[in-house]
């Protein structure tokens, strides 16, 4: 034992004693953890989209034209962007032309979103091509430095001069040949002339549940181990879009890819919008959790807002894509939807007004109309829904409306605002639809400070927070920690949840997804009232019933102090020789971070733990986030 814990036992002041009472107990939020997900920095696109081609159809707009970047030609052999007279189709109408200089094996060559891992299993891929060509493609996997094969396949052309033909193919890899890999699709010129013209290059992994068009299996089984019950899409920022008319349009983002033109997102790169609308409700579905569905509210990033009278148009436009959702086949835009191929209807409880309307000069016409008109028409034709106005700022508060909440503090913020929503107006629910603390004590704002962050002290701090948050289910709903997630080869915001790059053995999980992790895992179904001997800080606890576990549980953080803390806690019936179990999460000092490449320092302790003659005996260090969980009754 070190000097310092030995002092600070002797010094210490008797354990705050805590009984948990069964009576008068309050149903809990069944949201209570979500995710914030937004396409930022190669999230998305790069991220948990699983396509592997970066800039895989040469999409581009008014705001970000098309470009080659990041492709090279293969062989020799010269590379440009033409639009065809017969374009691909009119949502792509860019395509690479490759033109060969010598005969032999030409073609083009795509890094990917900084690499593509090469892993034993199958490769699907495609691509479409223009031109007269008889004899094979060659999709390959080749190491980017020395250009080797990894894994390749042959792919017989059917291509013509009358058209574009769709080639499909798998890969297989029998090798794990790491990710610093290129792409190659080559073919046999047998001229020095021959040109061929090719677009919507694609390939995927395997993907989450097998889906087409799917997601990243390693990054979904990390947002799984989060065990998420909602999840706010599809993006807050993104979807405002910078300049005017850079909106995300839900209309699109559907059907077949050929048929989207993707946009500039707001973080200035163009979005494929292959993860688009349906492929988020999917998402949805695949994490079980509950679409929380921003639509966008005439607000622009660069303070462009739409008038009054020209608004009704977005309005329609919003019931359109809840209809389109939630519609079935004799409505519209529900038919819509059933012809893609999705005939049952998708739930949506929740849906939210805007993003963060009090920034960008919007206040005054959300207050004034934008909200009002969204609310009134909404409610309206969808009385069932939950619709939630971007800010708290919002003045009148119409009934029924549920406030999202945004925040980015610092430590000793958050842990103040453990009791935040104690003294709510519960007429109005809150939802955190944005949190994570982003600043350090001195507040200043640390998401520029690249890879660092989030830091140990921070995830404790939240979890301070999130504890307000459990013990508040009659004002608020739940808490999504943003952003979620970061490619380390490009981003610009901290903290972040996961970090991650093409290597998908490498994914990082951050100190604070080590607190939601705990805290998601351990829900109660009952919020149970505590009788405590002591004051909150520096410890702070929530403690409930988890009805379908049989399971009583404690949740509890411990913030600055010199002394350990000592608990002893009682649960409805727990008598001496029960047994629990005691998970704790400690690291090595408070400005602990878990770095992309480093070992994760979050160390995660659980024990089995009797009760003694005063009950569940344990003590706690600064800085620590502990579970106590006691099922008093097996569940079969
Ligand atoms: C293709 O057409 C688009 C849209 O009209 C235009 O912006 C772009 O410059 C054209 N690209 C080429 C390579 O001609
Ligand atoms: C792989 O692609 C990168 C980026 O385009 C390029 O710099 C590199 O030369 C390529 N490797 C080979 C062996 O061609
Ligand atoms: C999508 O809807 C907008 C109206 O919100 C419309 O201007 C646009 O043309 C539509 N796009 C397609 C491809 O139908
Ligand atoms: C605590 O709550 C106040 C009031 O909403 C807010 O201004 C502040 O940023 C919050 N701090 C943190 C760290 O959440
Ligand atoms: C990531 O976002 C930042 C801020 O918008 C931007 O400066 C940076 O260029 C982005 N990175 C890429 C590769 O787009
Ligand atoms: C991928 O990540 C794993 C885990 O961090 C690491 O061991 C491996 O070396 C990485 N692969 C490459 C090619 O860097
Ligand atoms: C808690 O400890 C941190 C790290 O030492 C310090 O920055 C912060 O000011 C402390 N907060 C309070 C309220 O004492």
């Amino acid at each position: 034992m070190r000097l310092s814990s030995l002092l600070s036992l002797a010094t210490n002041v008797a354990a705050v004693t805590i009984s948990v009472s069964k009576d008068e107990g309050k149903d809990a939020s069944p949201l209570q953890y979500g995710l914030m997900f937004e396409d930022i920095n190669f999230s998305g696109d790069g991220g948990i989209y699983a396509e592997l081609i970066r800039n895989r159809a040469f999409q581009g707009d008014e705001f970000m034209p098309s470009t080659l970047d990041p492709w090279s030609a293969f062989g020799p052999a010269d590379i440009s962007l033409f639009n065809l007279t017969t374009p691909l189709s009119s949502a792509l109408p860019t395509s690479v032309t490759v033109k060969g200089r010598a005969r032999g094996e030409i073609g083009i060559s795509n890094p990917g979103y900084w690499g593509i891992d090469v892993l034993p299993q199958t490769y699907k891929g495609s691509f479409w091509v223009f031109g007269d060509y008889q004899g094979d493609f060659k999709a390959a996997l080749r190491s980017a430095s020395s250009g080797e094969i990894l894994a390749s396949v042959n792919i017989p052309s059917h291509s013509n001069t009358r058209g574009w033909t769709k080639h499909e193919f798998a890969l297989d890899s029998d090798i794990a040949a790491g990710y610093k890999t290129n792409f190659t699709l080559t073919f046999v010129a047998e001229s020095s002339h021959q040109v061929l013209n090719f677009n919507l290059i694609s390939l995927f992994p395997p993907t989450y549940n097998n889906r087409e068009n799917g997601l990243r299996q390693d990054l979904m089984q990390s947002l799984k181990d989060l065990n998420p019950s909602f999840m706010r899409i599809p993006g807050g920022n993104n979807l405002q879009g910078k300049l005017p008319g850079s909106r995300w349009k839900w209309n699109e983002t559907i059907g077949d890819l050929i048929d989207r033109p993707g946009r500039t997102g707001a973080w200035r790169y163009h979005n494929t919008d292959g993860l688009g609308l349906i492929e988020y409700m999917l998402w949805c579905q695949d994490l079980k959790v509950e679409p929380v569905l921003i639509l966008w509210a005439g607000l622009y990033l660069d303070g462009t807002v739409i008038p009054e009278n020209e608004l009704d148009f977005y309005v329609q436009d919003a019931l359109h894509e809840i209809e389109f959702l939630t519609g079935d086949a004799s409505t519209e835009y529900g038919a819509k939807r059933v012809a893609l191929g999705y005939a049952t209807p998708f739930e949506i409880n929740f849906v939210g007004v805007g993003n963060e309307d009090h920034f960008s000069s919007g206040m005054t016409s959300y207050n004034e109309y934008r909200f009002r008109m969204f609310f009134d028409a909404i409610s309206e034709k969808y009385p069932h829904l939950q619709i939630l106005s971007s800010t708290i700022e919002l003045d009148p508060i119409p009934k029924g409306a549920v406030l999202d909440y945004h925040d980015y503090g610092n430590p000793d913020g958050a842990v103040r605002n453990f009791t935040l929503f104690d003294d709510q107006d519960a007429s109005n629910k809150i939802l955190v639809g944005e949190y994570g603390v982003a600043r350090n004590n001195g507040n200043e704002v640390l998401w520029k400070d690249h890879r660092k962050r989030p830091w140990w002290i921070a995830s404790v701090a939240e979890a301070v927070f999130y504890l307000g948050v459990e013990r508040n289910p009659d004002t608020v709903y739940g808490c999504a920690f943003a952003p979620l997630l970061q490619n380390i080869e490009s981003y610009q915001w901290n903290p972040n949840l996961i970090t991650f790059n093409a290597n998908t053995s490498a994914t990082v999980r951050s100190t604070s997804f080590h607190v939601m992790e705990l805290l998601s895992n351990n829900r109660f179904t009952t919020l149970l009232p505590v009788e405590n001997s002591d004051e909150y800080d520096p410890g702070f606890w929530v403690a409930g019933l988890n009805d379908d576990l049989n399971t009583y549980v404690w949740k509890g953080a411990v913030y600055n102090t010199t002394t350990e803390q000592e608990f002893e806690i009682n649960f409805p019936g727990s008598q001496q020789g029960a047994v629990a179990e005691l998970t704790v999460l400690t690291a090595p000092d408070p400005f602990s971070e878990n770095i992309f490449g480093e070992p994760d320092l979050v160390d995660t302790r659980r024990t089995r733990l009797e009760a003694g003659q005063k009950g569940f005996a344990f003590v706690l260090p600064q800085w620590s986030v502990a579970v106590l969980s006691w099922q008093y009754r097996s569940t079969k």
